[in-house]
C-alpha cells in the first residue's frame, strides 16, 4: 500500500477532536445519565470512572498502537501483524467481524439519529411557526423515520467522502466546540429551574449498597466500551492517520478524559431535566424505574420542552442540535471503518466507496425500521453487549502478543516525559494478560446474571 495515498490528520488537536467526536455520541448524552440513574447514581459514576481508566483506557491504547504502527484499516492491520497461518486466520476473522459490527452499529445508530434529526426539524419548524411541518416531524411514522434516517445517512456519507482532512477533521473541529457550548448553556438553564436539585442529588449521591453489584459492573463496562467506540476498529483506523511523532499515551488519556467529562456533564443536564419535568406533572418513572433510552429522549424531554412557555422551542432546538452533532461525529467514524477497508483493498476511490457502503448500511437501517420489534433490540445487544467486548479482548491480545519488541521500542522513543516512561513499563504486560482477563471476567459475569 502506498503511504502517500493515505490521508493524515493535520495536527494533534485535529486528531483529538475527531477521536473525541467519535467517542462523544448518543451513548454519552443518554446512555450514561440513564445508566447512572438506574444503577445507584453516584455509585455508578464512581465505578465508571475506575473502569474507564483501568480497563477502557488500556484497551483504547491497544487500538491506537496497532493503528499507528500498521497504518491500515483494521482488517489489513491485524493481517499484517500475524506471523503464522493460525494467527493470520484469527486476524482475518477478527478484522472482518469488526468491520461487520461497525456497519451494523451504524445501521441502528442511523435510525436513532434520524429520530433526533426529525425532532430537530420539528423544533426548527415550530420556531419558524410552520405548524403542519412541525406536526409531521414530531409524530412517529415509518415514512418520517425513513426520510430522516436517509437525511442523516447522506450527511454521514458527505463528510466521509471528503476524506480524513477535508471531511472528518474539518467537521469534527467545527462541530465539537459547538457541542460543548450548547451543553454548558443547557446545563446552566436547566439547573436554575424548579425541581432540578432533586435530580442532582440522585445523580451525584452514591448509593453505597450498590457499589459491588455485578449488574452495575457489567453496565458500566458495556457503557465504557460503547462510549469510547472500542472493539469495532474506529479508534484503530483514526490512529492510522496520526502523525508518527505524537505521544500516544497522552492523546489516549485526553480522549478518555474528555469523553468521560462530557458523559458526566450530560448527566448534569439530563437527570435534573427529568425532575424538572416531574414538577410539571410529567411521568418520569415506568415500572418503578426511571424512564431510560428512547422514551426519555423522545417523550419525557419533548413534553418538558412543550411545557416551558416561552423558551421551550429554543431549548428543544438547542438540545436536539446537540444530539445531532454528537451523533454525526460518531457515525462518520463508524462509516470510516468499512470505507478504509474498501479504499485500501479494492480499486474503488473514497467517494464511490463511501456512497456504496452508505447505501448498503442504509438498507440495513430500513430493514431495522420496518421490522423494529424483532430486530432493533437484537442488533443492539449482539453488537454492543457481546461483540464489542469480545473484539476488544482480541485487540488487546494482538497488541500485547503480536507487535514486535522493536516496534514498541520505537513507540517508547517517540513518547516523552516521565509519565509516558512509566506507562510503557506497565502497559505491555497489562494489555497482554490482565486487561483481557478482566474484560472477560466482567463479560462472563454479565452472561451469568
Ligand atoms: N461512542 C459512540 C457513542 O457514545 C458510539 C460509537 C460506537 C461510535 C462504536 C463509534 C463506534 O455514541
Amino acid at each position: 500500500m502506498l503511504q502517500g495515498s493515505r490521508g493524515e490528520f493535520s495536527s494533534r488537536i485535529g486528531f483529538v477532536l475527531a477521536a473525541t467526536g467519535s467517542a462523544v455520541g448518543l451513548g454519552n448524552v443518554w446512555g450514561f445519565p440513564t445508566n447512572a440513574a438506574g444503577n445507584g447514581g453516584g455509585a455508578f459514576v464512581a465505578i465508571y470512572l475506575i473502569l474507564a481508566f483501568v480497563l477502557a483506557y488500556p484497551a483504547l491504547m491497544a487500538e491506537l498502537v496497532i493503528g499507528r504502527h500498521t497504518r491500515a484499516n483494521i482488517y489489513s492491520a491485524l493481517e499484517g501483524l500475524a506471523s503464522n497461518a493460525p494467527t493470520r486466520l484469527a486476524a482475518r476473522l477478527t478484522g472482518g467481524y469488526a468491520v461487520l459490527v461497525a456497519s451494523a452499529i451504524l445501521g441502528f445508530y442511523t435510525l436513532v439519529a434520524g429520530w433526533v434529526l426529525a425532532q430537530l426539524c420539528a423544533a426548527i419548524a415550530r420556531v419558524l411557526d410552520w405548524p403542519s411541518m412541525s406536526g409531521w416531524f414530531a409524530t412517529a411514522s415509518l415514512g418520517r423515520d425513513l426520510a430522516s434516517a436517509a437525511l442523516f445517512a447522506v450527511l454521514t456519507v458527505l463528510v466521509v467522502s471528503g476524506g480524513v482532512r477535508n471531511g472528518i477533521e474539518r467537521w469534527s473541529t467545527r462541530l465539537m466546540p459547538a457541542l460543548l457550548i450548547l451543553l454548558l448553556a443547557l446545563i446552566g438553564y436547566v439547573l436554575t429551574q424548579p425541581g432540578a436539585l432533586a435530580g442532582l442529588r440522585l445523580y451525584l449521591v452514591p448509593d453505597i449498597a450498590r457499589i459491588l453489584d455485578p449488574a452495575l459492573l457489567v453496565s458500566a463496562l458495556g457503557q465504557a466500551f460503547f462510549s469510547l467506540s472500542l472493539g469495532v476498529g474506529t479508534m484503530l483506523v483514526y490512529a492510522s492517520y496520526l502523525d508518527s511523532k505524537e505521544n500516544l499515551p497522552v492523546v489516549g488519556a485526553m480522549i478518555t478524559g474528555i469523553d468521560t467529562l462530557v458523559a458526566f456533564l450530560a448527566g448534569l443536564l439530563v437527570i435534573p431535566a427529568m425532575f424538572v419535568a416531574q414538577r410539571q406533572g410529567i411521568e418520569i418513572h415506568a415500572g418503578g424505574e426511571l424512564i431510560a433510552g428512547p422514551d426519555l429522549i423522545f417523550q419525557v424531554l419533548p413534553a418538558l420542552f412543550g411545557s416551558m412557555a416561552q423558551w421551550g422551542d429554543l431549548v428543544a432546538l438547542a438540545f436536539f442540535a446537540l444530539l445531532a452533532i454528537a451523533a454525526l461525529t460518531s457515525s462518520i467514524s463508524m462509516l470510516e471503518v468499512p470505507v478504509a477497508l474498501a479504499v485500501e483493498k479494492t480499486p474503488l476511490a473514497r467517494g464511490p466507496a463511501s456512497w456504496l457502503i452508505g447505501i448498503a448500511v442504509f438498507a440495513a437501517t430500513a430493514l431495522i425500521a420496518c421490522f423494529f420489534d424483532p430486530l432493533f433490540g437484537l442488533v443492539v445487544t449482539v453488537t454492543t453487549e457481546y461483540s464489542q467486548p469480545l473484539v476488544g479482548i482480541a485487540l488487546c491480545l494482538f497488541a500485547g502478543w503480536a507487535i514486535h519488541r522493536d516496534r514498541l521500542l520505537a513507540e517508547i522513543r517517540a513518547s516523552q516525559g516521565e509519565a509516558a516512561g512509566l506507562f510503557w513499563k506497565i502497559w505491555p504486560p497489562y494489555v497482554r494478560i490482565v486487561c483481557p482477563l478482566l474484560i472477560a471476567a466482567t463479560f462472563l459475569q454479565g452472561l451469568i446474571h
